[in-house]
């Protein structure tokens, strides 16, 4: 055994919680991608810590995957070790009053139904994007004009020393679809607050959003949206105008139903979805001037 798998093997006390070779396409919900060398899913903060001084005295690359909503996996995979909370401490959830606290790897779908059986509004939005809280902390996730950032009110995150902090959501630094702290600190969970509802009137406007969504979003699997709209314009609409819903590039495609989705509809690899959203990239810039900026993140190695 190498020094790497020993040493994790030791800290998480068991060798079946080290995974070798572990394929990430089915970790993702746009299902490509290679493996990763190695995969842990810490279940405390203590392992967590544990595991990124582990890589860091090792100077082993290391990666926090959330649920996989927002990653694309390279075809030729991860080299180091990927991590992905899950469970125990990670997944707490606790509600006082109009506060929701909870832990990083809680879905969001679950942090909605949480928050309309205690009759809590303003987590509407959260019923249809899928992911975990601490990604959606991440990137400042958002839908129906509102993002994570208008509900949070602390974060506890660790630095890659290990060391834990809870932090208010000012010293975050929110902005459209990022958050500057969590760029170089990975989120353990966070406060949230919302007001005192009607659980009716909860329920009515989650449907509302869920049919929103389900009328312009595709079904296939995919990313959620692949760029960041630009100032003011929607991405989608501008790929819409320019005729390129239907590109295909392999098994990828733009969706028909949203321009700003890259969907898998026939076994795509990644290369097929990066060079789908190169072409869209240089048309965009071809005949709009506007340099589309990723949403979504792209981790690994090409084959
Ligand atoms: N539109 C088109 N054609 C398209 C897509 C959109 O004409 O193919 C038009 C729509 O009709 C609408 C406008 O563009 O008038 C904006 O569309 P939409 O409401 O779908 O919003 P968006 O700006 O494209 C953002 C988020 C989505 C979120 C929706 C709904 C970003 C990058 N995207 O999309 O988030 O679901 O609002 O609230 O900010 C994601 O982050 O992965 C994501 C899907």
């Amino acid at each position: 055994m190498n020094e790497l798998k020993e040493k994790l093997v030791n800290l998480l006390g068991d060798s079946r919680r080290v995974l070798v070779n572990e394929p990430l396409a089915p970790k993702t919900t746009f299902g490509v991608g290679g493996a990763a060398d190695y995969f842990v899913s810490p279940r405390t903060f203590a392992e967590l810590a544990g595991i990124v001084k582990l890589c860091k005295s090792l100077g082993v690359n290391f990666h926090i995957l959330g649920r996989g909503s927002n990653t694309i996996v390279r075809d030729g995979g991860y080299r180091g070790v990927v991590i992905q909370p899950l469970g125990g401490e990670f997944e707490k959830i606790e509600v006082r009053g109009t506060e929701i606290e909870c832990g990083a790897a809680v879905r969001l779908k679950l942090l909605a139904i949480e928050a309309q059986r205690n009759a809590i509004s303003r987590f509407e939005f959260l019923e249809g994007i899928p992911g975990s809280v601490g990604g959606a902390l991440r990137m400042n996730a958002g839908a129906m004009g509102w993002q994570i950032s208008d509900i949070v009110s602390s974060l506890t995150i660790m630095n890659y020393d290990g060391e834990i902090v809870t932090i208010s959501k000012e010293q975050a630094g929110f902005s459209y679809r990022n958050c500057a702290v969590l760029k170089n600190a990975i989120a353990l969970g966070a406060v949230f607050r919302g007001v005192a509802g009607n659980r009716d009137d909860i329920t009515k406007k989650m449907e509302v959003f869920a049919n929103k969504r389900f009328a312009s979003q595709p079904k296939w699997r995919s990313a959620g949206c692949v760029f960041k709209n630009p100032p003011g314009d929607s991405a989608g609409k501008i790929i819409d105008e320019l005729g390129l819903k239907g590109l295909k590039s392999g098994g990828a495609m733009v969706s028909n139903e949203h321009g700003n989705f890259i969907v898998n509809f026939n076994k795509a690899t990644a290369k097929d979805v990066l060079d789908l959203i190169e072409k869209v990239r240089e048309e965009v810039k071809k005949r709009r001037g506007i340099e589309l900026e990723l949403e979504v993140e792209v981790i690994g190695e090409d084959l």
